[in-house]
Parts: C-alpha cells; sequence; structure tokens
C-alpha cells in the first residue's frame, strides 16, 4: 500500500525527515512558518500551528493520513500525537503523557530515579524559589540550574560555568520559573544517541555532537545547537565503543520503562571520567542531530514507520559508514536578540557537494525571512570528518549577508580538543 504521511512541523530537522521520506510517500506537511525546503518536497502544505491539535487532525484526515510525525515537542506537549492516533492516524511520536520524558524535567529525573536507571545526578525539585536558593547556597557541589518546562534548550545554567552561586540565584528569582529541577554538575563530554522506539523495540542511531554555545571555542549563551558532527561508526572520536554501548543500556532501561513509548527517543549524555551521565531525553529527533543521522540512514524510513505502526519488530538498521558536519547560519543576535523579520538570501546553486536544509525562515511572495530561530543548515558527508567538515564549510557559500555561523564545528582542532579533554578526564 502507498502510504501518505502529514509530517508536523518547519524546521531543519523536519526538512531532513521530509527528504527522508518524500520519495517513498505522498506527502503533507504543517507548520506555522512556510520551509521552502519542506514546500518543495511535499505534495501538499498547510500554514497551521504545530500545537493546533485540532486543525492538525481535520488536515490529516482531509489529505487521508495513513501515517503522521510530529517533529517539534510543542506539539508533542500539546497532545498532537494523542489527537492523531485517537483518530486512526498513527503517529510516530509519543502521546503528551509520554513526551514528558522531555516536557517535564521534574517527571523526568523522578522517573529515571523510581526506575533506577542508570547515569541519573544527585537531584532535587523545587516549587519554592527561595527553598532552592537555599539549596544552592548550602550545597558543596556545583549544579545545573534547570526549569522543569521547555525553553528551547536555552533555560539551563550551570554553576561554575555559565554562572556562579550568586549568579545562579539572580537568575532564578527574576525567572519566576514555576518549578525548578537542581542538580549535580557532571564535568565531561556530551554527546547524542537518537533510537526508532516502537513495542518496546529499540533502534539507535550512530553519536553525534552537537555545538550549544553560540560562538566559537564554546564561547556565549546556549542555543538551541550551532551545529554537530557524527563519525563513520557509532561512537565519536573521543569515546569508546564501551561508552556507546553503556549509553545504549540507559535507553533501554528507558524504554523498558515506558512501555507505551513510540516514536524518536533522544538520549543527551555526558560521558564523564564515570562513564555516560543522562543530561536529558527529548521525545524526538535532535535539531541539528536530525540532520546527522537521516542522511547516512540507507534503511528506508517509511520501512521503520510502517512496522512501527503494523505492530512488527523494527527493522535493524544499515547506514552509509559516512562521517557528518552540520553547521547552522543563524539571525544576527541569535539566540539572545535575534534579527527575526530579516530578509536574507540562500544560494541553492553554491552548496556544491553539501546538503542544504532550510529551518527557521518564512517564505513570502518576495522573498525569504528570519524568524526567531535558526536559519538554515549545510551539512557535508565524507570519508571523514575532515573531509565532510570541507563539503560544510564550502556549502556555506550558499549564505548571503547577516547570518551568523560557529565555522569551528568539524574542524580538527576543535574535534582534537574533545579526544584531549576525555583523556585528560580519565587520567589518560
Ligand atoms: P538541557 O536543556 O537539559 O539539554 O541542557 C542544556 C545544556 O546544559 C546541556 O547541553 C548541557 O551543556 C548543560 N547541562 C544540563 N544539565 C547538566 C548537568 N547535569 N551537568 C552539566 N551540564 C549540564
Ligand atoms: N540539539 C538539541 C536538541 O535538539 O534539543
Amino acid at each position: 500500500m502507498s502510504e501518505t504521511i502529514l509530517l508536523v512541523g518547519g524546521g531543519g530537522r523536519e526538512h531532513a525527515i521530509a527528504r527522508a521520506v518524500a520519495s517513498d510517500c505522498t506527502l503533507y506537511a504543517c507548520a506555522s512558518n512556510r520551509n521552502p525546503g519542506i514546500i518543495a518536497l511535499a505534495d501538499g502544505f498547510a500554514s497551521i500551528d504545530e500545537t493546533d491539535t485540532d486543525a492538525l487532525v481535520d488536515f490529516a484526515k482531509r489529505v487521508g493520513a495513513t501515517l503522521a510525525i510530529v517533529g517539534p515537542e510543542s506539539g508533542l506537549q500539546a497532545g498532537v500525537a494523542d489527537a492523531l492516533d485517537a483518530a486512526g492516524i498513527y503517529t510516530f511520536g509519543p502521546q503528551a503523557e509520554e513526551a514528558r520524558i522531555e516536557t517535564d524535567k521534574a517527571f523526568q529525573r523522578q522517573f529515571m530515579r523510581e526506575n533506577n536507571i542508570p547515569g541519573c545526578p544527585v537531584f532535587e525539585t523545587f516549587d519554592d524559589i527561595e527553598a532552592a536558593c537555599d539549596y544552592i547556597d548550602d550545597s558543596d557541589i556545583d549544579l545545573a540550574v534547570k526549569p522543569a518546562g521547555l525553553t528551547g534548550g536555552k533555560g539551563v545554567k550551570v554553576i561554575g560555568d555559565q554562572v556562579d552561586k550568586e549568579g545562579a540565584k539572580a537568575y532564578i528569582r527574576s525567572e519566576n520559573y514555576e518549578r525548578i529541577v537542581l542538580e549535580e554538575r557532571f564535568v565531561g563530554e556530551e554527546f547524542t544517541v537518537q533510537a526508532f522506539v516502537a513495542d518496546g523495540d529499540l533502534r539507535t542511531t550512530p553519536a553525534v555532537q552537537d555545538h550549544k554555545r553560540a560562538y566559537e571555542g564554546d564561547e556565549g549563551p546556549n542555543t538551541g545547537g550551532m551545529g554537530s558532527y557524527s563519525h563513520t561508526g557509532f561512537e565519536l572520536p573521543f569515546m569508546t565503543s564501551a561508552d556507546y554501548e553503556a549509553a545504549v543500556e540507559i535507553m533501554e532501561a528507558t524504554v523498558a520503562a515506558l512501555p507505551a513509548y513510540k516514536g524518536i527517543l533522544y538520549g543527551q549524555f555526558m560521558l564523564t571520567s564515570d562513564g555516560p551521565k543522562v543530561i536529558e531525553f527529548n521525545a524526538r529527533f535532535g535539531d541539528p542531530e536530525a540532520m546527522n543521522t537521516l542522511p547516512v540512514l540507507e534503511t528506508p524510513f517509511i520501512d521503520v514507520l510502517t512496522a512501527a505502526r503494523d505492530g512488527e519488530n523494527l527493522p535493524e538498521l544499515e547506514f552509509s559508514g559516512e562521517a557528518t558536519v552540520c553547521k547552522y547560519a543563524v539571525p544576527a543576535g541569535y539566540p539572545t536578540d535575534p534579527d527575526s523579520g530579516a530578509k536574507i538570501a540562500v544560494d541553492e546553486e553554491s552548496v556544491g557537494d553539501g546538503l542544504l536544509f532550510y529551518a527557521s525562515v518564512d517564505e513570502r511572495d518576495d522573498g525569504l525571512y528570519t524568524t526567531t530561530s535558526r536559519s538554515f543548515a549545510v551539512v557535508g558527508l565524507g570519508e571523514t570528518i575532515a573531509a565532510a567538515e570541507t563539503v560544510a564549510e564550502n556549502a556555506l557559500a550558499a549564505a548571503g549577508d547577516g547570518l551568523r555561523i560557529r565555522h569551528d564545528i568539524g574542524k580538527a582542532t576543535l574535534v582534537q580538543s574533545r579526544i584531549d579533554h576525555m583523556a585528560e578526564l580519565r587520567g589518560e
């Protein structure tokens, strides 16, 4: 049977999803912004907010969708998967209850503690800001300060890294968050493992390292992710295969404790001298990490989706074995004061051997405009990270004026500094 897929979301991640399924199905897409990359691949597009469950269900029924994929966490939190599932349209993405693994960081930590999931930090949750401030004062270890709700990856402050104790207290007093998680700060190297999950089955993909800080050399505020790289195998150059396996075991334990989970489970880990620890789980592909992973996935994504829906074992995944480097071009001032509504130029002819993924841009009659988030990404594939980086860097010729890029991502010096950092922590 030929499938009709509804894709919800208009970012770089969803452009990568669209690219991975478009040739194997009839594709309809919905998002609040008009992403020209998705629109070009889709058979139809509707401007619908990613959280507007009723409108999404109506559209899905109208186009005869047989499957749906929800890209962004905002839609999962709003119950888009619940509503589409209830309308008989199997949705690859968890229902709101299971999505709490991402959308509620207090739940996420309590869930880990109750189910003895390895890699959980020492933590406490607070509804009372002054009690949280007292805990910070009394703590003799560095803490990560996390709002419990969604903040687009920008709400966490780490004591001893971005702030001191006074700065952390001033931050939570000024922001008025309803609930705060305070947890042990992990020191190490971060990596992401994304897995396809359905009916307790889990299929993992190569580890990716994202770069959250806005500026080169890991300076500046946290962003949604400025770019990322992956290696030719499953682990990154600073990891061993045992590190990767330890992360997979944590994800398996998580899925075993959440039997109704379906969709992508994204594990964000800190590789410490004591092995991988969980920074967070997300209930969807990473952005940018989806753009590293889907281009090297050789198993048709549609086969994973139909197996999940039909209650079959998920297929074993095949990958091309290429390294990847992804670099985002973001509006000036992103993330603190992004220059949204600026007209930008993207020259598709200049991407060369790279892949171009449009992200949070809006296509209007007279051209392409920025929004408050990342504008577009380029991805290079190659036999080595260095070769992939060169392809990505050349593809950035597509970027017109007014955009900012972290050119250091995937370059040999930065990758080597990760290897050196891990070796130092491990006392090698
Ligand atoms: P999150 O939104 O949970 O991904 O956190 C954003 C960033 O804060 C992460 O990518 C880490 O760099 C940092 N972070 C979060 N939790 C911790 C932790 N327990 N220890 C050290 N860094 C952390
Ligand atoms: N790259 C971080 C995220 O998708 O949350």
